[in-house]
């Protein structure tokens, strides 16, 4: 297997012959699972390996309730094929602060309990900060999986968790070039920084096998989209700083509407948008608007998409990686090979950017991308690997 080293790795503390290794995962909000599942389906099928060589893998999967709906938690696990979690948090919504803090209080208490060697963390939500910061204050070793990117824009919540994650994590798994040198330039040493690829594309490129093989039947709602023979759009929406007030969500809004014009658009809702859009009483001619959708059902509307509008941060990879044009509604982006080599356009948040690069689109002018180096559904493998060797 093919590790990019960027140094040699020097953490210290996890014994050269491990007769126990407990490795803990954390899961809190809907972009975590399809990053967690590779590297836990990894994991696992090491464990004979493990135990033949005379070690005991132990794995375990604490889900810390940052998203706690059927649909944007429990269908995830169904879909991607993960056993429940072992410990379930129940942290919900509040204020940063409260979730952060909830997190934190009740993750000592099971790192107490269960006393893993290693907690791995992923993404950039509140959940990965609390659960980096608890470990690491225990003395426990912290993997961060897609460290290292930056938007540059500290009034983001997740450039935040991004940072505070990456400076006290002792092993730093980077998705692109510039998430090595975004932590070299903060002078993060580079035995820890390993450059493997992206976790979430092994997601996408084993369940795209999967749909493709016919091993699943979309909800009839997708299947109508696909299957009337036009061409349609995708949609989510669902930052704050885009959707959590009026002034800044008309003018997006606007754009949309006026490309539904032309296009039908697909919107699956976050509930955070879906209440703002019924608080603001938006109207919504040509979006059909439902409910939010689990993982094989988005990969089944996003992969035959014309295009793709989003302010997430993972579909601006899935878009790259499946050729689909994707028009992000934000003034910066912490993926910036997306725009490099992919398929994304960083559209900024005026309707005039958001429809000229629309229309490049339907135009049939689209750019053409090309898939970033490792990003090819072996991310995990590589991860593991070092985990293996440490
Ligand atoms: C969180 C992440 C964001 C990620 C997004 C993906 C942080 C700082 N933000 O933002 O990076 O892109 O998840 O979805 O961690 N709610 C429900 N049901 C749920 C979860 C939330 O109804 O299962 C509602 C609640 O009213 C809640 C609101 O959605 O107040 C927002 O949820 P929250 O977890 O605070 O942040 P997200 O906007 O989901």
């Amino acid at each position: 297997m093919d590790v990019v080293r960027i140094g040699n790795v020097s953490v210290g503390n996890i014994p050269e012959m491990i007769n126990q290794y407990k490795i803990c995962l954390v899961a809190g909000a809907r972009p975590n699972f399809m990053k967690v599942a590779p590297i836990f389906h990894a994991l696992a099928a090491r464990k004979e390996d493990a135990r033949i060589a005379g070690n005991d893998l132990q794995i375990s999967i604490v889900h810390t309730g940052q998203h706690y709906d059927e649909s944007m938690s429990e269908v995830f696990f169904r879909d991607l094929r993960m056993p429940k979690p072992d410990v379930h948090l129940e942290v919900g919504s509040g204020s940063h602060a409260v979730q952060t803090a909830k997190a934190m209080i009740s993750f000592e208490k099971i790192l107490l309990d269960d006393r893993p060697d290693l907690v791995i963390v992923v993404g950039d939500v509140n959940s990965t900060l609390a659960c980096s910061l608890t470990a690491k204050k225990l003395g426990v070793k912290v993997a961060h999986v897609e460290a290292g990117l930056r938007s540059f824009d500290m009034s983001m919540p997740e450039e935040i968790n991004r940072k505070l994650t990456d400076a006290i994590s002792d092993l730093l798994f980077v998705t692109e070039n510039s998430g090595v040198q975004n932590l070299r330039a903060e002078g993060i040493p580079t035995e820890k920084i390993f450059l493997v690829g992206n976790v979430m594309i092994d997601t996408l490129k084993h369940n795209l096998s999967l749909i493709e093989r016919g091993g699943f039947t979309p909800s009839a709602f997708v299947q109508n989209f696909r299957s009337n023979g036009l061409r349609y759009a995708v949609l989510t929406l669902h930052r704050p700083s885009n959707v959590d007030r009026r002034e800044n969500l008309i003018p997006i809004w606007g754009a949309i509407t006026e490309v539904a014009r032309q296009i039908p658009i697909l919107f699956p809702v976050h509930p955070r948008t879906g209440s703002k859009l019924r608080e603001f009483g938006m109207e919504a001619e040509g979006v059909s608007i439902i409910e939010p959708i689990g993982y094989l059902d988005m990969l089944c509307a996003v992969k035959d998409a014309a295009m793709v509008f989003t302010d997430s941060g993972g579909l601006q990879e899935e878009t790259t990686v499946l050729g689909v044009p994707c028009v992000t509604i934000r003034e910066n982006t912490e993926r910036p090979i997306t725009v490099e080599l992919g398929t994304n356009y960083l559209a900024g948040t005026s309707p005039e950017t958001i429809l000229s690069a629309a229309w490049e689109i339907l135009s049939g002018n689209a750019k053409k991308g090309t898939i970033p180096p490792l990003w090819d559904g072996h991310a995990a493998e590589r991860i593991v690997e070092v985990l293996m060797h440490l």
